[in-house]
């Protein structure tokens, strides 16, 4: 490692000077700074500025690798996938791509929580609750017992111990309370977070109060799962990061070697021979600028030569299978949920070729047969900051919470921001027969209610930040789904192990 004085004795040697914040930059990215700076000074630079030293980085990191990858090529291997028509059909009007139409006006917000009421009263009403209006309430008896659906406005405890709740809906509130002694819904409560849409089995008290005995979720219909006529799988990965100096490249070219047939595993050539479908549930790249010390963890610093290295990846995934990507939080997208598919600027190559199909997320899509639910994941965060039960390390635990609320906003108004939609995309308006999502960096599996989920981990080594969390990834695995059965399969392509098989729940 350089010291300052060496740079600058450098520097003054050629009659130039330079900034010591351009100094500082070239200490903190162990730069080979000779080289840089006789280059710089080739273009009668006299100054130095730090500026000009972020401009050589960002172009000497871009300078993709030139030599072309051999293809691998696996002889007598011809895939039964190959010869099967694909299967699939995208719900356009569930994803928010080219239909975005909120102005962020009061209107909008308005609009956007009469959607997500509308949406789970609905539900709630198809599990036979009779709900009594808000308004009406004041016509019912005391100690009367009344159906109520209501969103949550306030929820705070009462100084003699009791959890109490401002209910609201479209024409009216009251205060609902339950009681300290009923340990089994005090418990409950702790799930009951702001903006929720919930069903209420309650006995009327005074004038607009309520004493609440049941909460009921508008959750989905007991069933198993459905399971595909063919016998087809979907692989699954997320959260590749490239253009970070952590992405696991070579693991990721492991992958897809192994998808082109290359293993000697009797077994696993049985299961390739059945691969379809592949899911890649975003955070595809890792963005510039996601937090502040960003810059120096990438090797490549420019976002669009990020995509370049995606789309230069991802293109050699056989043309044979179909391949579904959704954006993340480091994606070239808005930020705040629902976020828009990519867009076609910065990965036009995949856009041209028939097999790859950017959704929104939270997306649909339905293949063979199966409603699939694609989130990347990132409003769980506020889930976990407001309930004690859950945690990191059981993402799916966390997805079954918000499949029972039948929406991916757990709460509003935390950490994550939303885009007040007029159709409001983060209500499970449907029923789903699988999940898939990522965001954690760590595999978890769940089946709820015929609901197969999966949460898919990385192909990023374990971050600074995830080791000061104390936060463990599973980096380079890929997830396979028996599409017929819902059975789940790992292959490990970091640690170059077998697959295996999961436990189903
Ligand atoms: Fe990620």
């Amino acid at each position: 490692m350089p010291e300052k004085k060496e740079i600058i004795d450098f520097v003054s040697e050629k009659n130039a000077v330079i900034e010591y914040s351009a100094v500082n930059l070239i200490i903190e990215q162990e730069i080979n700074y000779k080289t840089i700076i006789e280059e710089i000074l080739k273009k009668d630079v006299f100054v130095i500025t730090k500026k000009i030293i972020e401009e050589k980085i960002v172009l000497e990191s871009t300078k993709l690798p030139q030599e072309k990858k051999e293809e691998i090529k696996v002889k007598n291997f011809s895939p039964k996938a190959e010869e099967i028509e694909s299967n699939y059909r995208i719900l356009e009007e569930l994803n928010v791509t080219n239909q975005s139409c909120s102005e962020g006006k009061i209107k909008d917000f308005v609009e956007f929580f009469r959607d997500k009421f509308f949406s789970i009263e609905k539900m709630l009403k198809e599990r036979g609750m009779q709900n009594k209006p808000l308004s009406k309430l004041k016509t019912v008896s005391k100690n009367n017992e009344v159906e109520l659906i209501v969103m949550v406005a306030e929820k705070w405890k009462t100084k003699n111990g009791h959890i109490a709740f401002k209910l609201e809906d479209l024409e009216g509130d009251c205060i609902g309370i339950i009681l300290k002694d009923d340990i089994k819904l005090m418990k409950e409560s702790e799930r009951i977070l702001l903006d929720n849409v919930i069903g209420l089995k309650a006995v009327k008290g005074n004038e607009s109060m309520v004493i609440i005995k049941e909460v009921i979720f508008p959750e989905l219909p007991v069933r198993g799962f459905k399971g595909s006529e063919r016998d087809v799988f979907i692989a699954c990965i997320s959260d590749l990061h490239v253009g970070s100096k952590l992405f696991l490249e070579d693991s990721f070219q492991k992958f897809v070697s192994w998808l082109k047939g290359n293993t000697e595993n009797e077994k696993e050539k049985e299961i390739i021979n059945k691969i379809k479908y592949l899911c890649i549930l975003g955070d595809n790249v890792d963005g510039i600028g996601v937090y502040p010390s960003q810059f120096k963890e990438l090797s490549i610093k420019d976002i669009r030569k990020q995509y370049e290295k995606f789309v230069e990846l991802v293109k050699q995934i056989p043309d044979y299978i179909e391949v579904f990507i959704i954006p993340g939080q480091h994606d070239a997208v808005r930020y705040a949920d629902p976020q828009p598919a990519i867009p076609k600027e910065f990965v036009k190559e995949l856009y041209d070729k028939k097999n790859f199909h950017f959704l929104s997320s939270p997306g649909w899509a339905e293949i063979e047969g199966l409603k699939v639910l694609f989130y990347h994941g990132p409003a769980l965060h506020d889930l976990y900051s407001s309930v004690s039960f859950l945690s990191y390390s059981n993402q799916a635990k966390a997805i079954e919470e918000l499949i029972k609320k039948r929406d991916l906003m757990p709460v509003y108004g935390l950490k994550r921001p939303y885009i007040p939609e007029k159709n409001n995309y983060m209500v499970i308006k449907e029923i789903p027969d699988i999940y898939l999502g990522g965001d954690l960096h760590n595999n978890s599996f769940a089946m709820y209610r015929g609901t197969r989920i999966i949460s898919c981990g990385t192909f990023q080594a374990r971050t600074d930040f995830q080791v000061q969390q104390g936060h463990i990834p599973t980096p380079g695995i890929a997830i396979m789904v028996e599409l017929k059965t819902g059975k789940i399969f790992e292959k490990d392509f970091y640690k170059e192990e077998k697959i295996t098989e999961k436990e189903s729940e």
